[in-house]
């Protein structure tokens, strides 16, 4: 088991994103209905809040809930939905007491009001917290976030307002619901699955990619030190030599 001490506190990333995969094999693994499986996942979402806070990450954005996800059965969207209703309500407490603030990246409106309007209430009263910014990727989908950003972007071209010359990645970040956001450092995938599924897909260019067996109801804060400590061990060259590096 990992220990936070084993890891190095100048080596931390600024911003890690999780995919939290697997909930709905761990219920079948124990016979249990999927919805089990997604309250269990609630556990793993508070363990990597508070691990993640306490060694200083900044930035945690985590994917709960997909463009692709309206597909599935009703019943399993309203659960989720219910879920993150009944969790913003249970964890202000953790954000307020760990000083995190909420943010919410995704097509917004697509979310039933309720789920909305606990959502907001959320970000509004944790907006001054200042040591860790939780994101949650929300009817999020990468690729919907880059066909708003290139309307965004060619409606101020015919407007007049950016020339096309003048387009640049600068422009296209601050086009992006991840706008405040600094780009991603390390991405872990949980539940062995090997893809990044329409996630982040911009942020995501330099990030270091961690995939784990674990099923996200068993994802302890010990897992996400370990994943770190992996990142530590990486040389990070940005398409330069190891030789420029040092
Ligand atoms: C993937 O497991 C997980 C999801 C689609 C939802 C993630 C949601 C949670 C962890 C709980 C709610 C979160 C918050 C922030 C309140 P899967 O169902 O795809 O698993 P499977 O691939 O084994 O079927």
């Amino acid at each position: 088991m990992i220990d936070k001490k084993q890891l190095d506190s100048n080596n931390i990333p600024r911003h890690i994103a999780i995919i939290m995969d697997g909930n709905g094999r761990w219920a079948k693994k124990k016979g249990l209905f999927r919805a089990a499986g997604h309250e269990k996942g609630t556990k793993a979402v508070r363990e990597v809040v508070e691990g993640s806070a306490e060694i200083g990450i900044k930035h945690l954005t985590l994917y709960a809930f997909s463009t692709e996800n309206w597909n599935r059965p009703k019943l399993e969207v309203d659960t989720l939905m219910k879920l993150l209703v009944s969790s913003l309500k249970k964890e202000i407490k953790t954000l307020q007491e760990n000083n995190i603030q909420l943010n919410a990246i995704g097509n917004l409106q697509n979310l039933p009001k309720k789920a909305r309007v606990e959502l907001m209430e959320v970000i509004e009263k944790t907006k001054s917290n200042d040591h860790m910014v939780l994101t949650l990727a929300l009817s999020y989908g990468s690729r919907e976030e880059l066909i708003k950003t290139i309307e965004e972007i060619s409606i101020k071209v015919k407007n007049g307002v950016i020339s096309p010359h003048l387009i640049n990645e600068a422009v296209i970040n601050e086009h992006l619901y991840t706008k405040n956001l600094p780009d991603v450092d390390l991405l872990i995938r949980t539940s062995g699955e090997q893809r990044i599924s329409n996630f982040l897909l911009w942020q995501i260019a330099y990030a270091e990619l961690y995939f784990t067996e674990i099923l996200w109801p068993d994802f302890r804060r010990t897992d996400l030190f370990e994943a770190i400590l992996n990142y530590q061990k990486r040389e990070r060259r940005f398409g330069k030599t190891s030789e420029q590096l040092s």
